[in-house]
């Protein structure tokens, strides 16, 4: 099959292409290097089954290049970071919304049957309920939110419009390697690992009770390739399944690393979710998705790559 990953240079993106390559197919990487980077996908390049076309989803004439002929797309292609959303919405909107709608268009116009749609579990908000089941009512905080938010809703129309099946995947906190570290939107596993390597305390905002369903990288890859392969359209929460608190996290990381440093505990930040997990029955039944990667072979692997 010939797919093409939008975003395909990025953290989640690069691993997606990697995964399709691995399983024989061809891909496309199409980014335009705002935060994806050449070195993360250099090796796959270098191999016959991947090329790649610089370009940015607000282009529609180059996204129709691009899908020419393809069995399906992943939808990577975001500005990834909450608050740079808040700080300016319309730019958000812009990549995320409209850009979105271009790729399904681009897809419909092109004949393709199938996207899989990167959103998040931030389209939740942070409602008290847990787990998080794809039936609740999304409550979008921020920008950021509301533009995943849509860009399912437009899945969800363009599936029942034009005959394509459209997923929408909703992320919880993945964590791998290709984070990237040097980001200050980068997720606390990769802080805490960057900190450690450099044998400097990391921070903590609140006491550390505050829990997270961390999903390995791999894991999200085997989501997204199920998701494609399965004959479905549809919502669906991408996620271990588990919970866990700050304070646990920093000792498997001590673990992994064989590195102990000292936590210097700060206010907590405005704003921040409590507690967060997924219910991921509707993923697993549907598309046949079970996390295969346990927190210490996901971090095991991830402090390896730094
Ligand atoms: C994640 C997203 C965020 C989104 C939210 C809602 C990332 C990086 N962030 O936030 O954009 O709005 O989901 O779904 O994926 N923490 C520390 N020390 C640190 C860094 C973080 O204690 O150095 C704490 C945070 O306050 C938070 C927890 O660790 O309580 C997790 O933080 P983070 O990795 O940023 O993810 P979310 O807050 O879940």
């Amino acid at each position: 099959m010939k797919y093409v990953v939008t975003g395909g240079a990025g953290f989640i993106g690069s691993h997606i292409a990697e995964g399709l390559v691995a399983n024989g197919h061809e891909v496309v990487i199409f980014d335009n290097f705002f935060s994806g980077k050449k070195e993360n996908v250099n090796d796959l390049l270098a191999g016959p089954n991947a090329s790649l076309i610089e370009g940015t989803i607000l282009d529609s004439a180059t996204l129709r290049k691009a899908f020419e002929g393809a069995d399906g797309i992943f939808h990577e292609a975001a500005i990834a970071s909450v608050p740079r959303s808040v700080a300016d919405p319309r730019e958000t909107h812009e990549v995320n919304l409209s850009g979105t709608v271009n790729v399904l268009m681009a897809a419909r116009d092109c004949g393709v049957k199938k996207v899989v749609f990167a959103s998040s579990a931030a389209v939740y908000g942070d409602k008290p309920e847990l787990p998080k089941r794809e039936s609740m009512m999304p409550d979008p905080l921020s920008p950021y939110a509301v533009t995943k938010s849509a860009g399912e809703n437009y899945c969800s129309v363009f599936s029942r419009l034009y005959g394509m099946q459209c997923v929408s995947l909703r992320y919880f906190n993945v964590f791998g390697p290709r984070q990237d570290p040097g980001s200050p939107y980068s997720g606390v596993i990769t802080k805490f690992i960057t900190n450690t390597l450099a044998h400097k305390p990391v921070t903590i905002f609140g006491d550390g009770k505050q829990t997270r369903d961390f999903v390995y990288v791999k894991d999200v890859v085997r989501a997204n390739i199920l998701a494609m392969e399965s004959p479905v359209s549809g919502v669906y929460n991408v996620a271990s399944g588990s919970q866990l608190d700050l304070m646990e996290l920093l000792e498997i990381v001590a673990n992994v690393s064989g590195i102990r440093v000292p936590v210097e505990f700060v206010q907590p930040a405005a704003g921040d979710v409590r507690h967060s997990v997924a219910d991921i029955a509707v993923a697993q039944e549907i598309l046949g998705y079970v996390p295969g990667c346990s927190m210490r072979e996901g971090l095991g692997e991830t402090v390896q790559w730094f």
